[in-house]
């Protein structure tokens, strides 16, 4: 269907607030075109444009990008540093546009154990988009979702061993209250690219009752129409949080 068409579809009073995306496949795709890998990774940057800019016009509050897990690390070290140059590259190339698009740039995961350049790139990306309004592009670097509950159930504990927390008062909001994702709803909509099905140490908590929507488009081919898909598919559904059909008030 005609990209419009597929827009026009969309129930702007319905959207998901946020969206998280595991952008998979740029490996595979690159050798389907006998390329390295890395020629996947860079033309993965146009799914990020896009994307990050159908969601803004589509009026999302929060976009989640799974950009390095944890277990990346495991990569080849070209692989790994290939990535972590690319990133800087194009945080620096595609600031002008955040601001223009009033996009502000946030980042989840232990950013204290990435290079030292993408750090900074990603620090700077940050701070100089912190007044923007519109949207909010949540970069998940170096995460694991078992990473995020264990940094918070550390914090929980430092507080109860100040004095500040009684056990008995660690509940479900304030281990959220110490999660990366703490300021932002939890997404309502996933989407995993590439054919696999599985969550990959992603938001492990925050994921609890989102949509889970796979497909199996390679992420450098993923376009704004793919995304339009995602969310009709998402507005589709009946999200029944444990109650029956008859229970729900549309
Ligand atoms: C996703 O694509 C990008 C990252 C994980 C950084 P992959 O690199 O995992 O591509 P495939 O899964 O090998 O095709
Ligand atoms: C998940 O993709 C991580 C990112 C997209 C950053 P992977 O390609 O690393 O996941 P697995 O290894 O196939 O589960
Ligand atoms: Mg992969």
């Amino acid at each position: 269907m005609e990209k419009k068409d597929l827009k026009s579809q969309i129930n702007t009073k319905k959207l998901p607030e946020h969206i998280a995306i595991i952008m998979d496949g740029n490996g595979r795709w690159a050798k389907e075109h006998g390329k390295p890998r890395v020629f996947g990774h860079r033309n993965g940057v146009t799914a990020v444009r896009e994307t990050t800019e159908a969601a803004a016009e589509l009026g999302v509050s929060y976009l989640t990008l799974y950009a390095f897990s944890t277990e990346n690390w495991s990569r080849p070290k070209m692989e790994v540093s290939a990535l972590m140059r690319l990133l800087v590259d194009t945080l620096v190339k595609e600031l002008d546009t955040l601001n223009k698009n009033n996009i502000r740039l946030k980042a989840i995961g232990d950013l204290s154990k990435l290079p030292d350049r993408t750090r900074k790139a990603l620090l700077d990306g940050i701070e100089n988009t912190k007044d923007n309004e519109r949207m909010t592009l949540v970069l998940a670097l170096n995460y694991s979702g078992k990473w995020d509950l264990a940094q918070a159930a550390q914090k929980l504990g430092e507080e109860v061993a100040a004095g500040r927390l009684a056990p008995e008062d660690i509940d479900q909001e304030a281990l959220a209250g110490q999660l990366s994702t703490k300021d932002m709803p939890d997404p309502e909509l996933l989407i995993r690219t590439s054919g696999e099905a599985r969550i990959s140490n992603f938001l492990l908590w925050q994921l609890a009752y989102a949509e889970l929507y796979f497909t199996p488009v390679f992420w450098p081919e993923f376009r704004k129409a793919h995304l339009y898909e995602a969310i009709i598919d998402y507005q589709n559904r009946e999200r029944r949080f444990g109650k029956i059909s008859e229970q729900l008030v549309s």
